[in-house]
Protein backbone atom coordinates (compact mmCIF):
# COMPACT_ATOMS: atom_id res chain seq x y z
CA UNK A 1 0.00 0.00 0.00
CA UNK A 2 1.23 3.38 -0.69
CA UNK A 3 3.04 5.08 1.90
CA UNK A 4 0.71 8.25 2.49
CA UNK A 5 -2.20 5.92 2.89
CA UNK A 6 -0.41 3.71 5.93
CA UNK A 7 0.63 7.52 7.59
CA UNK A 8 -2.93 8.24 6.87
CA UNK A 9 -4.69 5.19 8.58
CA UNK A 10 -2.61 5.06 11.29
CA UNK A 11 -3.04 8.77 12.25
CA UNK A 12 -6.80 7.90 12.06
CA UNK A 13 -6.23 5.02 14.50
CA UNK A 14 -4.78 7.04 16.70
CA UNK A 15 -6.83 9.71 16.62
CA UNK A 16 -10.36 7.94 16.93
CA UNK A 17 -11.63 7.86 20.75
CA UNK A 18 -10.54 4.82 22.28
CA UNK A 19 -9.90 3.52 25.86
CA UNK A 20 -6.97 2.31 26.42
CA UNK A 21 -7.25 -0.40 28.98
CA UNK A 22 -5.13 -3.68 27.42
CA UNK A 23 -1.65 -4.66 27.98
CA UNK A 24 0.43 -4.53 24.75
CA UNK A 25 1.86 -5.63 22.45
CA UNK A 26 0.59 -8.55 23.58
CA UNK A 27 3.91 -11.59 23.66
CA UNK A 28 4.55 -13.55 20.61
CA UNK A 29 5.95 -16.87 21.53
CA UNK A 30 6.90 -19.85 19.46
CA UNK A 31 5.73 -23.66 19.67
CA UNK A 32 8.95 -26.05 19.29
CA UNK A 33 7.60 -29.06 20.88
CA UNK A 34 4.42 -28.54 19.41
CA UNK A 35 5.85 -28.83 16.02
CA UNK A 36 8.52 -31.62 16.80
CA UNK A 37 5.08 -33.74 17.94
CA UNK A 38 3.28 -33.33 14.45
CA UNK A 39 5.24 -34.73 11.34
CA UNK A 40 8.58 -34.40 10.03
CA UNK A 41 7.48 -31.45 8.09
CA UNK A 42 5.66 -29.22 9.98
CA UNK A 43 6.07 -25.70 9.64
CA UNK A 44 7.49 -23.40 12.38
CA UNK A 45 4.65 -22.47 14.76
CA UNK A 46 4.20 -18.84 16.76
CA UNK A 47 1.23 -18.31 19.26
CA UNK A 48 0.16 -14.61 19.78
CA UNK A 49 -1.26 -14.45 23.04
CA UNK A 50 -4.22 -11.86 22.95
CA UNK A 51 -5.35 -14.33 25.69
CA UNK A 52 -3.28 -11.81 27.52
CA UNK A 53 -4.53 -8.54 26.78
CA UNK A 54 -5.58 -8.51 30.40
CA UNK A 55 -8.55 -6.29 31.51
CA UNK A 56 -11.61 -8.59 32.50
CA UNK A 57 -9.48 -12.02 31.79
CA UNK A 58 -8.33 -10.83 28.18
CA UNK A 59 -9.10 -12.24 25.30
CA UNK A 60 -9.54 -10.63 21.58
CA UNK A 61 -12.95 -8.66 23.05
CA UNK A 62 -10.71 -6.23 25.05
CA UNK A 63 -8.76 -4.49 21.61
CA UNK A 64 -12.30 -4.23 19.57
CA UNK A 65 -13.88 -2.71 22.87
CA UNK A 66 -11.32 0.05 23.61
CA UNK A 67 -12.89 1.70 20.57
CA UNK A 68 -16.89 0.26 20.88
CA UNK A 69 -17.39 1.88 24.31
CA UNK A 70 -15.17 4.83 24.30
CA UNK A 71 -17.53 6.07 21.48
CA UNK A 72 -20.60 4.84 23.89
CA UNK A 73 -19.03 6.62 26.77
CA UNK A 74 -18.34 10.12 23.96
CA UNK A 75 -22.10 9.88 23.21
CA UNK A 76 -22.95 10.11 26.63
CA UNK A 77 -24.24 6.54 27.14
CA UNK A 78 -25.47 6.20 30.67
CA UNK A 79 -25.69 2.17 30.03
CA UNK A 80 -24.16 -0.53 27.63
CA UNK A 81 -26.27 -3.22 26.67
CA UNK A 82 -25.27 -6.38 24.92
CA UNK A 83 -25.97 -10.13 24.33
CA UNK A 84 -24.45 -13.20 24.26
CA UNK A 85 -24.69 -17.31 25.78
CA UNK A 86 -24.01 -17.80 29.16
CA UNK A 87 -20.78 -18.05 29.02
CA UNK A 88 -19.87 -15.70 26.64
CA UNK A 89 -16.43 -13.97 26.71
CA UNK A 90 -17.70 -10.67 25.00
CA UNK A 91 -20.48 -10.38 27.99
CA UNK A 92 -17.82 -10.96 30.07
CA UNK A 93 -15.58 -8.59 28.82
CA UNK A 94 -17.97 -6.04 28.18
CA UNK A 95 -19.02 -6.27 32.30
CA UNK A 96 -15.53 -5.64 33.09
CA UNK A 97 -14.55 -2.94 31.07
CA UNK A 98 -17.96 -1.28 32.05
CA UNK A 99 -16.93 -1.62 35.46
CA UNK A 100 -13.98 0.05 34.48
CA UNK A 101 -15.06 2.31 32.86
CA UNK A 102 -17.99 3.22 35.56
CA UNK A 103 -20.90 2.22 33.33
CA UNK A 104 -24.56 0.54 34.07
CA UNK A 105 -23.81 -2.38 32.21
CA UNK A 106 -27.00 -4.93 31.43
CA UNK A 107 -26.81 -8.63 29.68
CA UNK A 108 -29.26 -10.84 28.12
CA UNK A 109 -27.57 -14.15 28.04
CA UNK A 110 -29.61 -17.20 27.20
CA UNK A 111 -28.73 -20.39 28.87
CA UNK A 112 -29.78 -23.91 29.22
CA UNK A 113 -32.31 -24.55 31.95
CA UNK A 114 -30.60 -26.51 34.74
CA UNK A 115 -26.71 -25.94 33.99
CA UNK A 116 -25.13 -24.98 36.27
CA UNK A 117 -23.81 -21.51 36.93
CA UNK A 118 -20.62 -20.63 34.93
CA UNK A 119 -17.47 -19.00 36.35
CA UNK A 120 -18.10 -16.61 33.35
CA UNK A 121 -21.45 -15.35 34.62
CA UNK A 122 -20.32 -15.25 38.64
CA UNK A 123 -17.78 -12.93 37.04
CA UNK A 124 -20.42 -10.85 34.96
CA UNK A 125 -22.63 -10.77 37.96
CA UNK A 126 -18.98 -9.77 40.34
CA UNK A 127 -18.47 -6.38 37.82
CA UNK A 128 -22.05 -5.86 39.22
CA UNK A 129 -23.70 -6.46 35.43
CA UNK A 130 -27.17 -6.97 35.18
CA UNK A 131 -28.10 -9.99 33.82
CA UNK A 132 -31.28 -10.78 31.90
CA UNK A 133 -31.57 -14.62 31.38
CA UNK A 134 -33.33 -15.91 27.77
CA UNK A 135 -33.99 -19.09 26.88
CA UNK A 136 -32.63 -19.07 23.36
CA UNK A 137 -30.38 -17.68 21.00
CA UNK A 138 -33.63 -15.92 18.94
CA UNK A 139 -34.95 -14.18 22.11
CA UNK A 140 -31.91 -12.32 22.72
CA UNK A 141 -31.89 -9.52 20.42
CA UNK A 142 -35.63 -8.77 21.18
CA UNK A 143 -35.21 -8.60 24.78
CA UNK A 144 -32.07 -6.24 24.64
CA UNK A 145 -34.34 -3.59 22.50
CA UNK A 146 -37.22 -3.71 25.02
CA UNK A 147 -34.67 -2.99 27.26
CA UNK A 148 -33.42 -0.38 25.20
CA UNK A 149 -36.91 0.99 24.64
CA UNK A 150 -37.79 0.98 28.62
CA UNK A 151 -34.81 2.59 29.72
CA UNK A 152 -35.14 5.36 26.98
CA UNK A 153 -38.76 5.80 27.82
CA UNK A 154 -37.25 6.73 31.35
CA UNK A 155 -34.78 9.36 29.93
CA UNK A 156 -31.72 7.24 30.04
CA UNK A 157 -29.36 6.55 27.31
CA UNK A 158 -28.28 3.00 26.47
CA UNK A 159 -25.88 2.22 23.81
CA UNK A 160 -26.57 -1.01 22.60
CA UNK A 161 -23.79 -3.13 21.65
CA UNK A 162 -23.76 -5.50 18.96
CA UNK A 163 -23.18 -9.40 19.19
CA UNK A 164 -18.63 -9.50 19.74
CA UNK A 165 -18.53 -6.07 19.09
CA UNK A 166 -17.97 -6.87 15.93
CA UNK A 167 -18.59 -3.60 13.75
CA UNK A 168 -16.43 -1.54 11.53
CA UNK A 169 -15.33 0.31 14.55
CA UNK A 170 -15.32 -2.63 16.61
CA UNK A 171 -12.93 -4.03 14.01
CA UNK A 172 -9.95 -1.18 13.95
CA UNK A 173 -8.80 -2.96 16.88
CA UNK A 174 -7.35 -5.26 15.57
CA UNK A 175 -6.03 -3.14 12.28
CA UNK A 176 -4.31 -1.93 15.06
CA UNK A 177 -3.45 -5.38 16.50
CA UNK A 178 -1.83 -5.86 12.89
CA UNK A 179 0.38 -2.70 13.29
CA UNK A 180 1.38 -4.50 16.31
CA UNK A 181 2.19 -7.52 14.54
CA UNK A 182 4.52 -5.61 11.58
CA UNK A 183 6.52 -4.12 14.61
CA UNK A 184 6.56 -7.37 16.69
CA UNK A 185 7.83 -9.55 12.91
CA UNK A 186 9.95 -6.77 12.41
CA UNK A 187 11.80 -6.87 15.33
CA UNK A 188 12.03 -10.88 15.70
CA UNK A 189 13.06 -10.82 12.01
CA UNK A 190 10.02 -13.05 11.56
CA UNK A 191 7.88 -13.62 8.04
CA UNK A 192 4.54 -15.56 8.96
CA UNK A 193 2.71 -17.03 5.78
CA UNK A 194 -0.37 -18.05 7.73
CA UNK A 195 -2.12 -16.85 9.97
CA UNK A 196 -4.61 -19.02 11.97
CA UNK A 197 -7.23 -17.57 14.10
CA UNK A 198 -10.87 -18.65 15.62
CA UNK A 199 -13.46 -16.62 13.89
CA UNK A 200 -17.56 -16.09 14.21
CA UNK A 201 -18.70 -12.66 14.43
CA UNK A 202 -15.93 -12.00 11.94
CA UNK A 203 -14.74 -8.81 13.74
CA UNK A 204 -11.25 -9.64 14.50
CA UNK A 205 -10.57 -11.68 10.91
CA UNK A 206 -11.86 -8.07 9.22
CA UNK A 207 -9.61 -6.29 11.06
CA UNK A 208 -6.35 -8.47 10.77
CA UNK A 209 -7.34 -8.39 7.34
CA UNK A 210 -7.82 -5.16 6.70
CA UNK A 211 -4.56 -4.13 9.18
CA UNK A 212 -2.29 -6.93 6.77
CA UNK A 213 -2.97 -5.52 3.47
CA UNK A 214 -2.19 -1.28 5.64
CA UNK A 215 1.06 -2.50 6.95
CA UNK A 216 2.95 -4.38 4.91
CA UNK A 217 1.68 -8.37 5.51
CA UNK A 218 -0.58 -8.38 2.31
CA UNK A 219 0.97 -11.46 1.43
CA UNK A 220 0.14 -13.54 4.90
CA UNK A 221 -2.78 -16.07 4.37
CA UNK A 222 -5.73 -15.88 6.89
CA UNK A 223 -7.04 -18.50 7.92
CA UNK A 224 -10.55 -18.62 10.24
CA UNK A 225 -11.85 -21.26 11.49
CA UNK A 226 -15.49 -21.54 12.09
CA UNK A 227 -16.58 -23.07 16.08
CA UNK A 228 -20.32 -21.90 14.78
CA UNK A 229 -21.95 -20.95 11.40
CA UNK A 230 -20.83 -22.20 7.91
CA UNK A 231 -17.91 -20.47 6.57
CA UNK A 232 -20.16 -18.75 3.93
CA UNK A 233 -21.86 -16.62 6.52
CA UNK A 234 -18.83 -15.80 8.12
CA UNK A 235 -17.05 -14.65 5.25
CA UNK A 236 -20.22 -12.75 4.06
CA UNK A 237 -19.91 -10.80 7.90
CA UNK A 238 -16.65 -10.40 7.37
CA UNK A 239 -17.03 -8.56 4.21
CA UNK A 240 -19.71 -5.97 5.51
CA UNK A 241 -17.46 -5.13 8.86
CA UNK A 242 -14.62 -4.75 6.53
CA UNK A 243 -16.78 -2.52 4.06
CA UNK A 244 -16.84 0.15 6.58
CA UNK A 245 -13.35 0.13 7.70
CA UNK A 246 -11.59 2.58 4.85
CA UNK A 247 -13.84 5.38 4.88
CA UNK A 248 -13.08 5.43 8.95
CA UNK A 249 -9.36 5.14 8.04
CA UNK A 250 -9.53 8.14 5.46
CA UNK A 251 -8.53 5.17 2.92
CA UNK A 252 -9.99 4.65 -0.72
CA UNK A 253 -13.53 2.77 -0.35
CA UNK A 254 -11.90 -0.27 -3.13
CA UNK A 255 -9.11 -0.83 -1.05
CA UNK A 256 -10.28 -4.48 0.33
CA UNK A 257 -11.63 -6.60 -2.15
CA UNK A 258 -12.31 -10.58 -2.32
CA UNK A 259 -13.23 -12.96 0.05
CA UNK A 260 -12.23 -14.27 3.14
CA UNK A 261 -10.69 -17.22 4.07
CA UNK A 262 -13.14 -19.55 6.33
CA UNK A 263 -13.02 -22.70 6.95
CA UNK A 264 -15.61 -25.08 8.57
CA UNK A 265 -14.55 -28.26 8.83
CA UNK A 266 -13.70 -28.21 12.60
CA UNK A 267 -16.94 -27.46 13.95
CA UNK A 268 -17.51 -31.30 15.14
CA UNK A 269 -20.66 -31.66 17.20
CA UNK A 270 -21.67 -28.13 17.14
CA UNK A 271 -21.02 -25.04 19.05
CA UNK A 272 -19.57 -25.26 22.43
CA UNK A 273 -19.41 -29.21 21.87
CA UNK A 274 -15.80 -30.70 22.39
CA UNK A 275 -14.79 -32.93 18.55
CA UNK A 276 -12.29 -35.41 19.31
CA UNK A 277 -9.52 -33.17 17.17
CA UNK A 278 -10.44 -29.83 19.58
CA UNK A 279 -9.91 -31.94 22.48
CA UNK A 280 -6.69 -33.56 21.47
CA UNK A 281 -5.54 -30.10 20.55
CA UNK A 282 -5.83 -28.84 23.89
CA UNK A 283 -4.09 -31.71 25.62
CA UNK A 284 -1.32 -31.43 22.86
CA UNK A 285 -0.73 -27.78 23.76
CA UNK A 286 -1.16 -27.79 27.05
CA UNK A 287 1.27 -30.80 27.27
CA UNK A 288 3.76 -29.71 24.62
CA UNK A 289 3.90 -25.78 25.19
CA UNK A 290 2.27 -25.28 28.40
CA UNK A 291 -0.08 -23.07 26.96
CA UNK A 292 -3.76 -23.49 28.00
CA UNK A 293 -6.15 -23.02 24.81
CA UNK A 294 -9.93 -22.68 25.58
CA UNK A 295 -12.83 -25.18 24.66
CA UNK A 296 -14.97 -23.21 22.61
CA UNK A 297 -13.18 -21.28 19.98
CA UNK A 298 -9.27 -21.69 20.11
CA UNK A 299 -8.69 -25.62 20.60
CA UNK A 300 -10.43 -26.12 17.28
CA UNK A 301 -8.96 -23.61 15.54
CA UNK A 302 -5.74 -25.17 16.52
CA UNK A 303 -7.41 -28.66 15.78
CA UNK A 304 -7.27 -27.15 12.22
CA UNK A 305 -3.62 -25.98 12.50
CA UNK A 306 -2.81 -29.60 13.58
CA UNK A 307 -4.74 -31.24 10.68
CA UNK A 308 -3.28 -29.22 8.14
CA UNK A 309 0.76 -29.74 9.34
CA UNK A 310 0.00 -33.34 9.63
CA UNK A 311 -1.84 -33.13 6.07
CA UNK A 312 1.29 -31.58 4.76
CA UNK A 313 -0.56 -28.58 3.60
CA UNK A 314 2.22 -26.39 4.70
CA UNK A 315 5.83 -26.47 3.79
CA UNK A 316 8.14 -27.20 6.57
CA UNK A 317 10.36 -23.40 5.57
CA UNK A 318 6.46 -22.24 6.06
CA UNK A 319 6.01 -19.99 9.67
CA UNK A 320 2.34 -20.34 11.36
CA UNK A 321 0.91 -17.91 13.08
CA UNK A 322 -1.95 -19.24 15.69
CA UNK A 323 -3.31 -16.45 17.33
CA UNK A 324 -4.77 -17.39 20.69
CA UNK A 325 -8.04 -15.05 20.94
CA UNK A 326 -8.68 -16.10 24.52
CA UNK A 327 -11.62 -17.65 26.05
CA UNK A 328 -10.09 -20.15 28.58
CA UNK A 329 -12.66 -19.41 31.37
CA UNK A 330 -15.32 -21.12 29.56
CA UNK A 331 -14.21 -24.23 30.61
CA UNK A 332 -15.38 -23.63 34.51
CA UNK A 333 -18.02 -23.39 36.49
CA UNK A 334 -18.98 -21.04 39.67
CA UNK A 335 -17.89 -22.91 43.02
CA UNK A 336 -21.12 -23.92 44.75
C1 LIG B 1 -12.28 -16.82 22.57
C2 LIG B 1 -12.85 -16.33 21.29
N1 LIG B 1 -12.13 -16.52 20.17
C3 LIG B 1 -12.58 -16.11 18.96
C4 LIG B 1 -13.82 -15.51 18.84
C5 LIG B 1 -14.27 -15.09 17.48
O1 LIG B 1 -14.05 -13.71 17.29
P1 LIG B 1 -14.98 -12.88 16.34
O2 LIG B 1 -16.35 -12.92 16.94
O3 LIG B 1 -14.38 -11.52 16.29
O4 LIG B 1 -14.97 -13.55 15.02
C6 LIG B 1 -14.61 -15.30 19.98
C7 LIG B 1 -15.93 -14.67 19.83
O5 LIG B 1 -16.88 -14.90 20.43
C8 LIG B 1 -14.10 -15.71 21.24
O6 LIG B 1 -14.80 -15.52 22.37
Amino acid sequence: MEEKYVERASAHLDSITRLDFGFYPTPIEELPRLRASLSANAPRIFIKRDDYTGAGFGGNKVRKLEYVLARAAADGAQAAITIGGERSNHARATAMLCARLGLRCILVLNAQSGAPKSATRLIDEMAGAEIHLVGSRDERRTRAQAIADELQGRGVRAAQIPLGASTPLGALGYVRAARELALQIDRLNLRPDCIFLASSSGGTQAGLLAGCRIFGMEDVQIIGVSPDDPASSIAASISTIIGGIPEMLGLPSDLFDGEARVVDDYIGPGYGLDSVASKEALALVARCEGVLLDPVYTAKAMAALIDWARKGRFGRDDTVLFWHTGGQLAMFTAPL
